[in-house]
């Protein structure tokens, strides 16, 4: 959204220099108290809540578990899935308790509330259903779980005492196809500021002309009240102000401005350069209002002769889908764990984000901006007809216009996003009102802003290349169904297609099946499936199906692999498995531990850093002498690999298989105990990197490896310690499953732990966790105080790990 630099002030701290603010904008973060259950009086401004338990915002009420199979187990045939006959999916939206009614209900109060001024609540999202109310009084409702939206509630808030807010929040069953999280799970927002004032998401900047001297910024800003002016500045990242415009002239309720950048500085995943614009509101001679809103200038263009470019170079997308929760936090926002998951993406080589299938949050899309990620934002996974019983269908007709409105206005000033999807393999695929459907959408957002182009990720392929469904848009996109590119490229009008989902390659971290083959929604008994990455499902493919695509046909645009990390619910292959409740889809595991996988889209994608990467692990005690593959994914294009010293041969990438073009396989090792070497040579035949990997010892210490030392001393940040056990000889013992037990000292807590085993019941925030394939990851969370804090990780037999990290101000 526009990153609104809102003047912040902590009211409740410094309540005297609120008289002269401007505007102010609160989160509501804590004292909260939220219950479980109905609550037939909970609306009151009285209602005694001090029985219920107290929690921050953002809050995911179901993260908590206990895992339960029970839980929303939904009797369906996927019909995307090519299913006919109804079954009984368990672990479809993750098995935890998200399902039923919740309440939250905060107190604040604004000390310096005038009359004149206005108030609103916004939330960043609430799942779902949310009907708020202001001192007992109902202030408004929403229907989508995903939204942004809020409320004027200016003639209900009390000037100067306690206001009560409660919101009342209700997940039915059927009503999702993967986790949806539970309760206030993204930011609340107080907004007092004056009658003259910019309206809420009134603020939009687009950069109409760029070239190397000077770029246009037009920004126009919907205001309200009387004898106004506007006075707009541009300043760089260090501050300087570049350009300055004064006007009086508004056009209508809007003012709109063209203020000159020189030289400007592009906006690029690699060059993520971004300015801001004050803008601030005069009525005659007396501020009123001041906003400050972050940009970028960035130029994009599709066409028929080159597809896709930004800042004027073509460019294919090497892009990932996620969905928003944050594995062992749930669909709570946190921005620390979204950092962390864009700098592992970061260093995959990876460049865009497709926020599979419903509106982002507003700290994701801050961080692709700062970090370099351009970005498909996406609305829907149901318009409305029908995927699962209780779904967005029942609230298409009413809400989506509101919703992509909201979703446009609110984050517009990103140059991150470079596209919007208005669906995902909706079921209106099918039929005349479902193209009529899509243009009408598709027309709402080109209305909001005519700046970008729009999608529909399409899994219905044979179908839309015959209604109209998929001329109509501004960019096809197509999910999985290769072999219909070529068809769809000659039947569609656009000149180009995306592939807007690829890849659903299906692998557990660490566990390696045999015989090593290919196979489709291949299921063993122990419900993981292969990281040799031949395993896919019945309607997707392997990564190579995608490469191939993307490096042979110009008029591929890039791709978007399902998915960047595993999420919780949709465990196929064994949807209808338990324990099974979270994807195996993911190229990072559920933790945010790199799967095999993960190296083979970074030998492609990354193209600054050598990859070598060897798999299996090496300790197969009982395999002896049995067919073991060797398979390494690199940069480089060839490879020798030693076994105990003796050469298997030399590997070349070569065109025989899609495999052999993008991996070095040797398909007939037999295993012996030792050392397996690679050596990878560069084009000249040079030796340039080599990698071993060793049968390891029995587990006998345990390592903790934190992502950083100082974390800030703000009650959310997060630092995340990945935990291993090693041998004597300090070797991470690739099949340990070891249980750990966690202890935190200080200035700091413990919040939660993954092993990113799709099959776990285990809790993520009790403080015990098995390992899985050697490792897990523990969230440890700063307080508000600074200082230091110390984990110590045990487990029996083991030597104990401890690291100390600081936190500061
Ligand atoms: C797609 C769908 C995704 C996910 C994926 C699994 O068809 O759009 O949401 O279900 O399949 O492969």
């Amino acid at each position: 959204m526009t990153k609104l630099y809102y003047i912040f002030i902590i009211f409740l701290l410094v309540p005297q220099v609120l008289f002269s603010q401007l505007r102010v904008d609160k989160k509501l973060t804590d004292g909260w108290k939220f219950q479980k259950g109905e609550s037939e009086q909970a609306f009151q401004k009285d209602f005694d809540d001090s029985s219920w338990e107290t929690v921050s915002v953002p809050h995911d009420w179901a993260i908590y578990g206990p895992f339960d199979k029970e839980i929303d187990k939904q009797t369906v045939a996927i019909i995307q899935n090519e299913e006919e006959i109804p079954s009984e999916k368990t672990g479809r939206t993750g098995a935890l308790p998200h399902t039923g009614v919740g309440w939250y209900r905060n107190e604040f109060t604004i000390p310096s509330y005038e009359a004149g001024k206005k108030v609103l609540v916004l939330f960043e999202g609430a799942m779902s259903h949310p009907v708020v109310f202001l001192n007992g009084k109902k202030a408004g409702e929403w229907g989508y779980g995903y939204s942004y939206f809020y409320f004027d509630i200016t003639d209900q808030v009390l000037a100067g005492e306690k206001n009560t807010l409660a919101v009342q929040l209700s997940n039915q069953e059927n009503a999702s196809r993967w986790y949806p999280g539970a309760g206030l799970y993204r930011n609340v927002r107080i907004i007092v500021k004056n009658k003259n004032s910019i309206d809420q998401w009134g603020t939009t900047i687009t950069t109409p002309f760029i070239s190397e001297d000077v770029a246009k910024v037009n920004i126009r800003t919907r205001v309200s009240g009387e004898n106004l002016r506007m006075v707009t500045r541009i300043l760089n990242a260090d501050g300087d102000t570049l350009a300055t415009d004064k006007t009086r002239a508004l056009f209508g309720n809007e003012f709109e401005q063209t203020l000159a950048v020189s030289s400007p500085m592009l906006w690029s995943p690699e060059t993520p350069c971004l300015y801001t614009a004050v803008t601030q509101l005069y009525a005659g001679a007396d501020l009123h209002d001041e906003l400050t809103t972050r940009f970028g200038i960035r130029e994009i263009e599709l066409n028929s002769e080159t597809g896709f470019s930004l800042n004027g170079e073509v460019r294919k997308f090497k892009g990932v889908c996620l969905h928003h929760d944050l594995g062992p936090l749930g669909a709570a926002v946190n921005r620390s764990a979204l950092r962390r998951q864009l700098t592992i993406l970061k260093d995959m080589g990876c460049d865009a984000i497709r926020s599979s299938h419903n509106m982002p949050s507003h700290e994701q899309l801050e961080l692709c901006d700062e970090m370099g990620f351009m970005f498909l934002a996406e609305s829907f996974d149901e318009w409305a007809k029908p995927k699962v019983k209780n779904g967005y269908n029942l609230l298409f007709a009413r809400y989506a216009e509101k919703d992509v409105v909201n979703l446009v206005r609110a984050t517009t000033n990103h140059p991150c996003i470079v596209m919007w999807s208005s669906g995902n393999e909706v079921p209106d695929q099918n039929g005349y009102d479902g193209a009529k459907r899509a243009k009408w959408l598709q027309d709402i957002f080109h209305r909001e802003d005519p700046t970008r182009p729009v999608t529909v990720g399409m899994d219905q392929v044979e179908t839309v290349m015959k209604s109209g469904f998929g001329s109509l848009l501004d960019v096809p996109g197509l999910n999985y169904r290769v072999h219909l590119y070529e068809e769809a490229y000659k039947t569609f009008p656009q000149g180009f297609i995306l592939g807007s989902e690829t890849a659903s390659t299906v692998s557990s971290r660490g566990i390696y099946k045999f015989p090593v083959e290919m196979a489709k929604m291949k299921q063993y008994d122990d419900r993981q499936s292969s990281s040799y990455d031949l395993e896919y499902c019945y309607w997707s493919n392997l990564p190579e199906d995608d490469f191939v695509m993307q490096d042979d046909k110009d008029w591929v645009i890039g791709e978007f692999v399902w998915t960047g990390f595993d999420y919780l619910g949709e465990p196929t292959p064994y949807d209808e498995m338990w324990p099974s409740r979270s994807s195996y889809f993911g190229i990072v595991d559920l933790a945010g531990l790199p799967k095999d996988r993960f190296y083979l889209y970074r030998s492609r994608w990354n193209s600054a850093d050598e990859t070598l990467h060897v798999l299996p692990h090496w300790n197969w005690e009982g395999r002896e002498g049995e067919t073991t593959p060797v398979f390494v994914y690199s940069s480089y294009n060839s490879a020798e690999l030693f076994v105990n010293g003796k050469s298997m041969g030399i590997q070349k990438k070569h065109s025989g298989s899609k495999q052999n073009r993008y991996r070095l396989m040797w398909m007939d090792v037999k295993y012996e105990p030792g050392t397996i070497k690679v050596v990878a040579y560069d084009n000249n035949g040079q030796a340039a990197a080599e990698k071993q990997i060793v049968t390891t010892g029995k587990p006998y210490r345990i390592r903790l490896e934190p992502d950083r030392e100082e974390l800030t001393a703000d009650g959310e940040d997060i630092a995340f310690i990945t935990v291993s056990v090693v041998d004597r000889a300090g070797h991470v013992c690739p099949t340990a499953t070891n249980q750990l037990r966690f202890e935190v000292n200080g200035q700091g807590t413990y919040r939660a732990a993954c092993n990113g085993d799709p099959t776990s019941l285990e809790q993520f925030h009790l403080p015990v966790m098995k390992l899985f394939s050697g490792k897990l990851v523990v969230l440890l969370q700063s307080t508000t105080s600074p200082g230091d804090m110390a984990l110590t990780v045990s487990g029996k037999g083991l030597k104990s790990g401890k690291i100390s990290l600081k936190s500061v101000y």
